[in-house]
């Protein structure tokens, strides 16, 4: 299938590494070029030249999506080179394992800056091209946590499900320019994140039993999901959630 993306712009957030390397290399595939970004420059360095590859143009970003400052230059970045991003995918860094009892305010803080702040940050920040043109799309990277939460990630569980709930009112205000937004949940997916989860409780590699596909999901699997949401042929899909999880949400609907 043709996604119809050739020579669109996106803004991939958090993009050097795991899911959202992933997402990049996928779009680039499809002709689209890239802003991507993240905080240590020789990841995000052989990333963007893994993307050249497809002959797309690339803008490496090194920031930190969690501080106001870093963001807003990112963004003022992006737009002096393309004048305009057509895809946005909001991602970042996951917030530190541990129950509520482990956590103080600094860290409820710090979590809310990194997931829900970095998402209200970059929608501000590309939202008015995208409305000019009558043509957008948003996808968030959040996680199957927002459905049913995951043990001892406290953290995520709560702040992820109020970028939910960010993603479904903005697909509510801003179907009428032509933008759709939509929200992608990640399952176990074999990443350096899953890999640091694992170290820290070995326990978790049986989680596999709870998945039906038995097995962890690929970043290429999970990034297959946002390409199609990004795409011209997803035109009419908006305000969802889309679970890349191998089955393991036991919700019905
Ligand atoms: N993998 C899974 O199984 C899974 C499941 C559910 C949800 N998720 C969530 O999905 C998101 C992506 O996960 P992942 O597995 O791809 O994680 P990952 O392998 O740790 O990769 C995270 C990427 O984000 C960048 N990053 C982290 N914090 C950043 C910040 N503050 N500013 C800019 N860039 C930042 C990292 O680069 P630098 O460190 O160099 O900045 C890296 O490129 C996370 O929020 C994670 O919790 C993952």
């Amino acid at each position: 299938m043709d996604l119809g993306l050739k020579g669109r712009v996106a803004f991939v957030a958090a993009s050097s590494q795991g899911l959202g390397r992933s997402v990049a290399l996928e779009l680039a595939k499809e002709g689209v070029h890239l802003a991507i970004c993240g905080r240590t420059e020789e990841t995000l360095r052989s990333t963007a030249r893994e993307a050249e590859t497809f002959g797309v143009e690339v803008l490496s970003l090194t920031g930190d999506l969690s501080s106001d400052v870093d963001r807003d230059r990112m963004i003022q970045e992006t737009l002096n080179k393309f004048q305009k991003v057509d895809i946005l995918v909001t991602n970042t860094g996951g917030p530190p394992a541990g129950k509520f009892e482990d956590f103080g305010k600094d860290d409820w803080d710090k979590a809310t800056a990194q997931l829900l702040g970095s998402a209200v940050g970059l929608v501000k920040g590309f939202l008015h091209g995208m409305k000019t043109q009558r043509w957008g799309r948003i996808v968030a990277i959040t996680s199957q946590a927002v459905k049913q939460p995951v043990q001892n990630l406290v953290l995520s569980n709560a702040v992820r499900a109020s970028v939910v709930g960010l993603m479904k009112t903005l697909s509510q205000e801003l179907g009428e320019y032509n933008i759709t937004v939509n929200n992608v949940m990640p399952g176990y997916t074999q990443t350096a994140r899953l890999d640091k989860l694992i170290a820290g409780n070995p326990a978790f590699k049986n989680v596999t039993h709870e998945i039906p596909l038995r097995r962890f999901g690929q970043p290429e699997e999970f990034a297959a999901a946002v390409a199609f949401l990004a795409s011209e042929r997803a035109s009419y899909i908006t305000g969802i959630s889309l679970a890349v999880d191998g089955g393991w949400i036991k919700n019905i609907l």
